[in-house]
């Protein structure tokens, strides 16, 4: 299966840190943001990615991840999205390099540590999201379950202001091919963007669309507050729980 990582939008919310590079290029402790998609590709098995990038810094990706091999990447493209127009029409241009193949999706600032590799590996067709419990799925794209059958979702809500359950379909996606059809119908929402949540939906009337809950560590990092509440869990994943502290506290400094 290939990857695409969707980098692109301005990362406005993270103003004035994205005024001087793309936000996906941001520090996450101690690698950039787009390394942590990149390194949950690779370990699912993906070895030929394409980053769909935009704004003004596009071209600082190029020396942080050169080709690509780094990373244990067999081919690693670019492309480049020319407005802000959403996150399924910055998915659109990644249409020739899928070439009629399924693909994994990651949005660029979210990080995880739960292992895709299974549902990569077994995927056939259609869609399949990963769900994560969240504090706020107020800030996502929302499932509503049927009441009868709770592993059903009725439908997918983008941003409801009041979620039907405490889960966020995280930014992980697998598509077949018809995603691009999909795409090609889709309206810009009131947000004027071409909106993955629709995409999801549209998969969901047609009965193709499965999930799974992500079993481990999940968060975006588009908010100054998820990039701290991030780079601390990843902080902690690497250096443990107590020496982070130690580190925080100024005890401890590792050379
Ligand atoms: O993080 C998961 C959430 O991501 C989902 O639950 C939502 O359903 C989905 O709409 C999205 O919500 P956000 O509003 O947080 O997405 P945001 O605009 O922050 O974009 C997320 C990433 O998508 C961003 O880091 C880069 C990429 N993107 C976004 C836009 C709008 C693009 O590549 N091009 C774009 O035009």
């Amino acid at each position: 299966m290939k990857g695409i990582i969707l980098a692109g939008g301005l990362g406005s919310r993270l103003y004035p840190l994205t005024h001087a590079t793309n936000k996906h290029l941001l520090p996450i402790y101690d690698q950039p943001m787009v390394y942590y998609p990149i390194q949950t590709l690779v370990s699912a098995g993906v070895d030929e990615v394409l980053i769909v990038t935009g704004g003004p810094h596009a071209g600082d990706f190029i020396p942080v991840l050169r080709n690509g091999r780094q990373f244990g990447l067999k081919h690693l493209e670019y492309t480049y999205q020319n407005n802000e127009g959403g996150i399924a029409e910055a998915l659109s241009l990644g249409e020739e390099f899928a070439d009629g193949e399924p693909i994994c999706v990651i949005l660029g600032d979210n990080t995880t540590d739960a292992d895709i590799g299974p549902a990569v590996q077994g995927f056939d067709g259609g869609a399949m999201l990963f769900l994560k419990e969240v504090p706020d799925p107020d800030r996502f794209g929302c499932p509503v379950f049927d009441p009868e059958d709770t592993a059903r979702i009725l439908r997918i809500e983008e941003k409801p202001d009041r979620p039907h359950s405490p889960y966020a379909i995280t930014g992980l996606y697998i598509y077949d091919e018809t995603v691009f059809d999909y795409i090609g119908k889709l309206e810009p929402s009131n947000r004027g963007e071409l909106e993955i949540t629709d995409v999801n939906n549209f998969y969901l009337n047609d009965d193709r669309l499965r999930w799974v809950e992500l079993d481990g560590f999940w968060s975006d990092a588009g908010t100054f507050q998820s990039l701290y509440r991030t780079t601390r869990y990843w902080a902690e994943k690497k250096l443990g729980k107590a020496n982070a502290d130690r580190v925080a506290a100024g005890l401890l400094e590792i050379s």
